[in-house]
């Protein structure tokens, strides 16, 4: 019974060092912590989960530009969110929030749901985000479980994370949140994790939790991954058919990363018309991606006038000055921007 009452109390402790030290040093000028809407805060979750807070900021900003609120949203097509989610990355990401669109626009006239047990059921949106819009958009209470967070618990309660089951890491955060100011403590324990308690060299000295930590200044530097991974080399053979003013693209509808995003055709399935148009230039881009590397042969050819292409894929001529309104993978439209 004593431990579990000392054990209670450094956790409320921890939860009321973290609220006071965000308050003073919290990174308080990232957009979706200045005008806070339940819209804003799902973007930016739904953002945060795979990207960095650095290469988000100008994507969310733009987006928001885009679609300042979620009824304005609630009109776009997919191509629409997939052009704004441009160079983002996992793409995936933007379709789910497209599918959460038209289900919050056909279910809950488009006023994002304030329920955990609604929230969760939304694409692309599992516990841990559905705590984090809980606890930043309705200041309602809810554990986040986030590698960040992971590595601060555990750090803290100096318990090996490899042996901590996903269970009771769950309920270590849910019993270190703070009741009194939920937002304040999920944004700090974010920014303490990303800051101070880094994976290697945390900053133990300038932590809020130093006194109470049971690994602080005593961290030992986060292991090498066991085997280095070799990427994936995945190999592509693609043909960008062009005018004086537009270009020729096609939808991927391959249930692959890069679904519903537009192409330059693939070399084999446009063989048989390449015969109409004149061979520009080759070139081997290379691109890495965070789980793979493309390998992309690519081969433009030109073309005099917007030619019909007989074909069951969906594609389009293009204006030059348009592209921006398409969802285009990173690597592609670099090498169109530098034509
Ligand atoms: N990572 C996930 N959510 C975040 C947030 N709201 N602020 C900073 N980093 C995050």
């Amino acid at each position: 019974m004593q431990k579990k009452t000392s054990l209670n109390k450094r956790n409320q402790l921890f939860s009321q060092q973290i609220v006071q030290w965000y308050l003073e040093h919290g990174r308080h000028d990232l957009p979706w912590r200045k005008k806070v809407t339940p819209y804003r805060i799902w973007i930016s979750e739904i953002m945060l989960q795979q990207t960095q807070v650095k290469t988000v900021i100008p994507y969310f900003k733009n987006f928001i530009k885009k679609f300042p609120s979620q009824k304005s949203l609630s009109e776009a097509s997919e191509d629409q969110v997939l052009a704004a989610w441009s160079g983002l990355g996992f793409y995936r990401r933007a379709r789910n929030i497209f599918a959460t669109k038209e289900i919050i626009k056909n279910n809950y006239r488009n006023r994002f749901p304030n329920e955990f047990e609604h929230i969760i059921e939304l694409p692309g949106i599992g516990k841990s985000t559905a705590g984090a819009i809980m606890s930043l958009a309705y200041l309602d209470p809810h554990p986040i479980l986030d590698g960040n967070v992971k590595r601060v618990i555990s750090r803290f309660l100096k318990k090996e994370l490899d042996l901590l089951k996903e269970a009771e890491l769950w309920k270590l955060s849910k019993e270190m949140v703070n009741r009194d100011d939920c937002f304040s403590y999920t944004q700090g324990i974010m920014d303490l994790g990303a800051t101070i308690c880094k994976p290697s060299n945390p900053s133990c000295l300038e932590c809020p939790v130093n006194s109470q930590c049971l690994s602080a200044f005593n961290v030992s530097s986060a292991k090498k991954n066991k085997t280095a991974s070799v990427k994936k080399v995945i190999e592509m053979n693609l043909s960008l058919i062009l005018t004086k003013k537009s270009l020729l693209l096609v939808k991927n509808e391959n249930d692959s990363i890069w679904k519903n995003l537009w192409l330059p055709f693939d070399s084999g399935s446009i063989k048989n018309h390449i015969k109409n148009f004149k061979l520009a230039t080759t070139q081997k881009i290379k691109h890495e991606l965070t789980h793979r590397t493309l390998e992309i042969n690519l081969k433009t050819y030109s073309s005099l006038k917007e030619l019909e292409i007989e074909t069951n894929q969906t594609y389009k001529w293009i204006k030059k000055d348009r592209i921006e309104e398409y969802g285009l993978p990173k690597p592609i439209s670099k090498v169109i921007k530098e034509l």
